[in-house]
């Protein structure tokens, strides 16, 4: 289970996040939405454990990542949640496959394994012939699919991902989708992502919507326009 507890977050004096509170149940799908500049990527990069909230806390079953040492944070990232930036974040200096394999080998994943999920998941996204190359030598598309690889490559339990399709043409998105419907409701993990799209959102069980800073609903239903369910 995630909780987020009261969390406040200013840039410069400008409030962004006004003592926002929601709780994820493990094996939960949850799509964050909200308008351009509502504070959604700050949300989640404070859940990630990329940046820290001026105040309140976020709870890892029961355990506050606010709290944690380098060395913890540093476990956490590559063991327990994936996370997938709105800008990628791949490490321009590695290639494909090895920017994959990072969290797994900080992690100390056993290698088989390491190559046996990136093999499935490579295919799965259509990644395997360009695994050999730099991130400059990718498309926006692919390297969208290589950052959404590498959060899942290496098994966590949670996977944060930020405008994980906005990168990608509809089918590419579609695939992209199935495949995290997949693990969500095949291996229970548990998913947060943020997307301005209704498609992407309605593979999601529950919507959380942001205003000014603040939740406008929790746990708005999916309309169920969209037959993915
Ligand atoms: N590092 C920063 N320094 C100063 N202001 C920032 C910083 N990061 C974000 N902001 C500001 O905080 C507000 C929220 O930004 P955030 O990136 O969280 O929005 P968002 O909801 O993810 O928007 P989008 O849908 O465009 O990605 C914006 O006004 C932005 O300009
Ligand atoms: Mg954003």
């Amino acid at each position: 289970m995630i909780e987020v507890k009261n969390v406040f977050k200013s840039y410069n004096g400008e409030a962004v996040l006004k003592g926002v509170s929601f709780t994820v149940q493990s094996g939960e799908f949850v799509s964050i939405m909200g308008k351009s500049g509502s504070g959604k990527s700050t949300l989640l990069n404070i859940i990630g454990g990329f940046l820290d909230a001026d105040k309140g806390s976020v709870l890892f079953d029961g355990k506050d990542i606010t709290s944690f040492s380098d060395k913890e944070t540093a476990a956490f990232r590559c063991k327990e949640t994936g996370f997938v930036f709105q800008s990628f974040k791949l490490i321009g200096t590695l290639t494909a496959r090895d920017n994959i394999l990072l969290p797994a080998v900080l992690g100390k994943m056993p290698v088989a394994q390491a190559e046996k999920n990136l093999k499935e998941l490579s295919q799965a996204f259509h990644l395997e012939e360009v695994l050999d190359k730099y991130p400059d030598q990718l498309s926006g598309g692919q390297c969208q699919r290589v950052a959404i690889v590498r959060a899942l490559a290496f098994s966590p339990k949670t996977i944060i991902l930020d405008e994980p399709t906005g990168a990608l043409d509809s089918k590419t998105e579609e695939e992209v989708m199935t495949v995290l419907s997949h693990y969500n409701k095949i291996k229970g993990m548990t998913i947060i992502q943020v997307t301005h799209s209704e498609k992407v959102a309605s593979y999601s069980s529950r919507i959380i919507k942001i205003k000014d800073g603040e939740l406008a609903t929790e746990g708005s239903a999916v309309a169920n326009k969209f037959m993915h369910r």
